[in-house]
């Protein structure tokens, strides 16, 4: 059977899966009963899914957990947290519960604008194009009135546009820089439509400008586009306490811990090999809130490490001093989130999870997520800095191991008790069932 199909998209669901399980497996029904299990019984809940996107042919399913116990700014939430590693939301509810004690954390955001570009070709005179753009700024701005109009009743809007000369780098290249407030919409059709509209204006009115000469009035437009760089939408979010206080019952002195954990971010601040997997963690808690609230993750990580790299090389995202006697860590990052539009109101998880932080606006939402990133960073160099990843990394695999040897709910209440005390490795753990099944 060829593997090549048009029309799929035209296809019924059913046709659909026919077709796939047919052409590319060796045993067809397995394969639909794997894609028929997961599709809903609710069939409205199903249409939804089967319109977010093409070719719907069942639902991919993750774990939807919560992390309780967040002070943020005095404020207490539990974070919804939609992930398939085993020990992330388990390392995030134990950095909440550690820092419950120790003041919890407090975030801020520190700007919250957003950028798009108008990116086209203009071969002539760049003084006569700074000229002309002069002459169309207002009405670049009087163009989108219909599409802001709602926004600037809000408060937001377009905040400027810059006419950009990138010659240097690129001959005859040129940029519309816009930078715009969104509010608690992520923005990108807001950003994405005004821009388009400039782009319209700016290649129109050339055509009748005055100071240019014959050549100058064809300016190209190659695309408009909002920018998932972001570097002033940001916001920190911070945690300290005397470092006396980072003292545990058992285990390492306050002075002891605070200091190695200082060294290991002064690690990912100067080593990139370092960093890149420090960043990791921060995004383990970053994009389970980022999905669990039905925003754009690709978006967020995209912009993420672009601002890690900012001054010239890959560094750590997050920040660790000793001052005073006071330790104190901190993270700042930038996040074009929203809290209305796009899945917000559609998809009924993403409902429930934003309901559960008590509807926030998207800079409310940005400090949670930023706290969320801070929480899981810390989490994981207290883990690395004392008794190493793998003891509570494997703590929580274990039930992905015992699964992979289909244990019984009986076999896994026996040997997680077992597990309470050893340490837990794949062959131990294939051992102990052997032993049990024995
Ligand atoms: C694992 O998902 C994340 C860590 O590797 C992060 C880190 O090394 O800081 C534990």
């Amino acid at each position: 059977m060829s593997k090549i199909i048009s029309g799929f998209s035209k296809y019924s669901k059913s046709e659909k899966i026919n077709w796939l399980v047919n052409t590319y497996f060796s045993n067809p029904d397995d394969a639909r009963v794997i894609l028929e299990q997961y599709l809903h019984s609710n069939e409205k809940l199903q249409q939804l899914h089967d319109e977010f996107i093409e070719n719907t042919v069942s639902n991919y399913f993750l774990p939807l957990g919560v992390a309780p116990n967040f002070l943020i700014n005095g404020k207490t939430y539990a974070i919804p947290m939609a992930i398939e590693e085993s020990s992330v939301v388990a390392a995030a509810s134990k950095a909440a519960k550690f820092w419950l004690d120790r003041g919890g954390f407090k975030t801020k955001v520190i700007s919250t604008k957003k950028i798009g570009q108008v990116h086209f070709m203009y071969r002539g005179n760049a003084q006569r194009l700074h000229a002309y753009f002069k002459s169309i700024k207002t009405q670049l701005f009087a163009d989108t009135d219909a599409l802001t109009a709602n926004m600037k009743k809000r408060g937001g809007g377009i905040l400027d546009i810059e006419l950009r000369d990138k010659t240097d780098a690129l001959a005859n290249y040129y940029q519309l820089h816009v930078t715009f407030e969104t509010l608690d919409a992520m923005g990108a059709n807001f950003i994405n439509s005004c821009l388009e509209q400039f782009a319209k204006t700016l290649k129109n009115e050339a055509l009748n400008f005055k100071g240019f000469t014959e050549e100058e009035h064809h300016i190209d437009i190659v695309m408009s586009i909002l920018s998932n760089y972001v570097p002033e939408c940001v916001v920190r979010a911070e945690v300290s306490c005397p470092v006396a206080d980072l003292q545990e019952k058992e285990g390492v002195s306050g002075v002891e811990f605070a200091e190695k954990f200082v060294q290991a971010v002064t690690i990912a601040e100067i080593e990139p090999y370092r960093a890149v997997t420090h960043n990791k963690g921060i995004m383990n808690g970053v994009d389970a809130v980022v999905l669990a609230t039905g925003n754009d993750f690709r978006a967020i990580e995209a912009g993420v490490h672009a601002y890690a790299a900012k001054d010239g090389a890959y560094s750590s995202l997050s920040h660790a001093k000793i001052e005073d006697g006071v330790f104190r860590f901190w993270v700042d990052l930038p996040l074009a989130l929203g809290t209305v539009g796009g899945l917000t109101g559609l998809h009924p998880l993403v409902k429930f999870a934003l309901e559960l932080l008590g509807k926030p606006s998207a800079k409310e939402l940005m400090q949670i997520v930023a706290v969320a990133g801070l929480a899981q960073n810390f989490a994981a160099l207290r883990s690395l800095t004392t008794t190493g990843i793998q003891q509570g990394h494997m703590k929580m695999h274990l039930m992905n191991i015992l699964n992979q040897f289909e244990a019984s709910n009986k076999e896994k209440t026996k040997l997680s008790s077992y597990f309470k005390d050893t340490t837990v490795t794949h062959s131990a753990v294939a051992e102990a069932l052997n032993d049990l099944r024995r």
